[in-house]
């Protein structure tokens, strides 16, 4: 079968290969995949700046952002030949950790977990995968091809979480929210805000065109400018740009209370003068808190699978700006400026 095969940390190394069957020992579930989503981890990996390859091997299978079909499943499986299906991302590390030994393994203490199509471990861009049944989650049929979203919703659904959880700690009854970037992750954050009855503020470049619209589509607020201008002391931020500047900006601006969420993945290497004094004295004189967030345990999945169900299935086909056939999978990576989404499509 054909997959989407990496070295880690060697640029220009990508290539569509023949690959042998997925081993028994991946799982009873044998899953052909529908279609698989690019994000921001999947260019670094493929610009040699991420990812490690399977034990023993040179090469990993790409791709986390999945959706499938099931072909074989076992008897008593929650999952049945033909439901629609998408692959949890992280698995607990063998230890395991306290955390993953009870299904936290989104907060693995020895960073020995593995990741599929990131970190030891195949993804899943190859025509068919095996896994075991309890690492597969069902999305509703009625979403189709919109089920791949679900991974990076189940990444938003856990920031959400925290959020909520941190906010819980005192009196927690929030009216506004700022999502800062309008990319995927970003947008599903709003959406996940907008379903909590919250007033959204969602701030990002583009003066026009699919985000803006995608924004107001929803419900929510869009602005190009500063967070302070766009809402002032709002009860929750979450961060999506991974930018410093504004990871900072969040901080001083959050209100009393409230709490800031950050889910982007900075590159380092570009410092920006910060007092620390001053945002030491605002964080401490209004109880703000700062929560760093990242992948998703089975939880997050299922709360993120029926975000999707009740979400617009127009607004949510609008976030896929671009779907590629597997065979000219490199056209994925190639970033047009309206771009939200893109999917390579490896099967129907
Ligand atoms: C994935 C997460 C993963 C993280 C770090 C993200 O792109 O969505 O599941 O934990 O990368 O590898």
């Amino acid at each position: 079968m054909k997959a989407l095969t990496v070295v880690p940390r060697q640029r220009g190394t990508a290539a569509l290969a023949d690959v042998d069957e997925p081993p028994q020992a991946d799982g009873e579930v044998l899953v052909e995949t529908v279609a698989v989503g690019i994000c921001g981890t999947d260019a670094e990996i493929l610009s040699g700046a991420y990812g490690w390859p399977p034990p023993g091997r040179d090469r990993l299978v790409l791709g986390h952002e999945s959706l499938g079909r099931v072909l074989e499943a076992p008897p008593g499986a929650p999952v049945a030949p033909g439901d629609l299906v998408v692959g949890i991302v992280r698995r607990p590390d063998p230890v395991p950790c306290p955390n993953c030994a009870v299904g936290e393994w989104d907060f693995c203490r020895n960073g020995q977990y593995t990741e599929r199509g990131i970190k030891a471990h195949d993804g899943y861009l190859s025509e068919r995968y095996r896994i075991t049944p309890d690492f597969v989650v069902k999305v509703d049929p009625s979403l189709g091809e919109l089920g791949v979203l679900l991974e990076p919703t189940s990444v938003v659904a856990k920031a959400w979480e925290q959020v909520e959880r941190i906010g819980s700690r005192a009196h927690w009854a929030p009216t506004t929210a700022v999502v800062t970037g309008a990319g995927p992750v970003g947008l599903l954050a709003a959406l996940l805000a907008v379903q909590r009855g919250l007033e959204v503020h969602v701030i990002d470049q583009m003066e026009r065109g699919r985000k803006p619209d995608l924004v107001r589509a929803l419900g929510a607020h869009y602005h190009t400018g500063t967070i302070e201008d766009a809402c002032p002391s709002p009860d929750a931020i979450i961060e999506c740009t991974g930018v410093g500047s504004l990871v900072f900006d969040a901080i001083e601006h959050v209100g009393p209370g409230g709490v800031v969420c950050l889910t982007g993945v900075s590159s380092g290497g570009r410092p920006i003068d910060v007092d620390a004094g001053s945002l030491n004295r605002s964080m401490v004189l209004e109880n703000e808190s700062v929560v760093g967030s990242v992948n998703a345990n089975r939880r997050h999945y299922e709360a993120g699978a029926a975000a999707l169900a009740k979400a617009d299935r127009g607004w949510l086909e609008r976030l896929i700006t671009r779907r590629v056939p597997l065979a000219e999978w490199s056209t994925a990576l190639d970033r047009e400026p309206d771009d939200v989404k893109v999917v390579v499509e490896v099967g129907r």
